[in-house]
C-alpha cells in the first residue's frame, strides 16, 4: 500500500502563481522519502494540500487510500505534520501545546499527558516542558514541532525543513530520532535544503523544480546519475546528490 498517492496535482494560487503543474508521486508505506527542490519549487504547497491546509486546483491525493476530498478526517488522523513555519502559541508551554494537539484528535487527556511527557523527553525537552515556549531556542522549537506532530501516533509523518537553522550536533540527533521512527515502520516524507541529510536518510528521492517533478527514484539510482555525467572529472565540490541537484535545477 502507498502512504501517499498523488495524481496530476495542480495548484494555481489566486494571484496567478502556478505552484504545481501536474505532479504525480507515490510513496510506499514504510518509505523514507526526500522531496527536494529549490526555493519556490512547490514543496510546501504539495505538503499543504496533502495536509488539508491548502486547496488544490485539480488532481487527486490519497493518504493510505483515503482520498483527501472524500475522507478528509480519515486522512488527517493518519498524518503528522511538522510545518515549515513555527506555528505554536509562544505563550503556551510545550506540554500544553502537545496535549492540546492531542485534543484535536479526540485523545483523552489522561492518555495525552503521559504521551506528551514521553515525546518531549525523547526529543530532549523534558526540562523545558513547563516553560513558556517562546523561551526555547530555534532548534528546541523545531523539536517541539516534531513532538506535537507525533502525539496522534500518525502512520505517515511529513516534515517540511525540520532541521532549518538547527546546529550540526542537534541535526545529527534529529536524524537518529527520525531513523528510529522509520525503522519502527513510520512512513516519512522530508523536505530539506541540506542534501547531505537527504542522502543519509532517504530511500527514495524526488526533485521538484518549478512545480514539476524532474527526477524520482531510489537514492541509489539518483546518486548513480552523478557518476555517469562526468561531474567527477569536471571537479565537483559538493556531495553526489548536491551535484545531481545542481545540474538538474540549474537555470538554462
Ligand atoms: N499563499 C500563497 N499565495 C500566492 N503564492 C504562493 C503562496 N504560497 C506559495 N506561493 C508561491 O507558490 C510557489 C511555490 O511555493 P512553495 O512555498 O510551495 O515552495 P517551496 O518549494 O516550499 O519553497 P521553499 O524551499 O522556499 O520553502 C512560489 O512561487 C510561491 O511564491
Ligand atoms: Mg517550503
Amino acid at each position: 500500500m502507498n502512504a501517499l498517492t498523488i495524481n496530476d496535482l495542480k495548484k494555481t494560487y489566486s494571484n496567478g502563481v502556478v505552484a504545481l503543474s501536474g505532479v504525480s508521486l507515490a510513496i510506499p508505506e514504510g518509505d523514507f522519502f526526500a522531496l527536494l527542490g529549490p526555493n519556490g519549487a512547490g514543496k510546501t504547497t504539495l505538503i499543504g494540500i496533502t495536509a488539508g491546509l491548502v486547496n488544490k486546483t485539480s488532481g487527486t491525493v490519497s493518504v493510505f487510500d483515503y482520498d483527501i476530498d472524500r475522507r478528509p478526517e480519515k486522512a488527517r488522523t493518519l498524518l503528522g505534520l511538522v510545518g515549515q513555519e513555527i506555528n505554536f502559541n509562544p505563550f503556551e508551554n510545550p506540554i500544553d501545546i502537545v496535549v492540546n494537539q492531542a485534543g484535536y484528535y479526540g485523545i483523552p487527556r489522561k492518555v495525552a499527558i503521559p504521551r506528551a511527557e514521553r515525546l518531549l523527553a525523547d526529543l530532549g525537552l523534558a526540562d523545558k516542558a513547563r516553560e513558556q515556549s517562546r523561551t526555547l531556542s530555534g532548534g528546541m522549537k523545531r523539536r517541539l514541532m516534531i513532538a506535537r506532530a507525533l502525539v496522534n501516533e500518525p502512520r505517515f509523518l511529513i516534515l517540511d525543513e525540520p532541521t532549518a537553522g538547527v546546529d550540526v550536533e542537534l541535526r545529527r540527533g534529529m536524524w537518529e530520532y527520525l531513523s528510529g521512527l522509520s525503522a519502527r515502520g513510520l512512513t516519512v516524507l522530508l523536505t530539506t535544503h541540506y542534501l547531505e541529510e537527504a542522502e543519509q536518510l532517504a530511500k527514495h528521492v524526488a526533485i521538484i523544480n518549478k512545480g514539476q517533478i524532474i527526477v524520482n527514484g531510489t537514492m541509489q539510482d539518483v546518486l548513480a546519475m552523478h557518476d555517469g555525467d562526468g561531474a567527477a572529472e569536471n571537479g565537483f565540490r559538493g556531495g553526489r546528490l548536491e551535484e545531481v541537484f545542481l545540474r538538474l535545477t540549474a537555470e538554462k
